[in-house]
């Protein structure tokens, strides 16, 4: 089984999905991209979580960033449930599922963890970089849905590290304050932050989100 760690080139594949074939480098193009599992179609979490995401479209778009969902189910399984998710959910499937039959991809990404379940692929999440690389991995259980406030809480972080020499402190949210990398010094940090900063410690520097007016 294959592990993925942070940094890794995020692995191309060619699949069947509900909006037809697609190889996943093209897919993702220059946007950032979520890659993520749920365990079967037709269950309850998942309904909710498909749905959700979907609902989150805009949000995702205003990041230019793609998702594309898989589970091991086959594409008319995906179809059939689809109108669920629609129904329940109230709204329109707006992204790829991938009917991983083969579990090709999920081999490849390593979402089946077989002391968990050997049959079907656990809540995995990956947050791709427009470079391919691999910038978060996350692994949760059949048993809880996930947050996807928390993912684009990430993007936002990931997106605003990738250019600027900050990192976000715990529960940050877009607008709050940074903290300065502990590899600039002080005297740099006065010609790279101009709205100032505060020295809470030597290592511990607070300043405003650099990239709001
Ligand atoms: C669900 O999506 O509700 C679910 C799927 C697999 C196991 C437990 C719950």
């Amino acid at each position: 089984m294959s592990t993925i760690r942070l940094g890794d080139t995020a692995p191309n594949f060619d699949a069947e999905t509900t909006e037809g074939k697609i190889n996943f480098y093209d897919y993702l193009g220059d946007s950032w991209g979520i890659l993520f599992s749920h365990p079967s179609d037709y269950t309850p979490v998942c309904t909710t979580e498909l749905g959700t995401v979907a609902n989150y479209k805009p949000e995702f778009d205003k990041r230019n960033t793609k998702v594309i969902a898989l589970s091991i189910d086959d594409m008319e399984s995906h179809k059939g449930w689809v109108k669920d998710i629609e129904e329940t959910q109230e709204v329109k499937l707006n992204y790829p599922i991938i009917a991983d039959e083969d579990k090709n991809v999920s081999n490849l990404y390593g979402m089946i963890h077989p002391n968990e379940d050997n049959k079907a692929t656990v809540r995995s999440v990956f947050i791709i970089s427009p470079d391919k690389k691999v910038k978060l991995t996350l692994t949760y259980p059949p048993s809880t849905g996930r947050n996807f406030e928390e993912i684009l809480r990430v993007i936002d972080s990931l997106q605003l590290t990738a250019y600027h020499k900050v990192a976000t402190p715990a529960n940050w949210k877009h607008g709050e304050e940074v903290v300065i990398s502990p590899a600039v010094s002080n005297e740099d940090a006065k010609g790279l932050f101009p709205k100032g900063y505060k020295e809470v410690k030597p290592y511990l520097r607070m300043t405003p989100q650099p990239n709001l007016d």
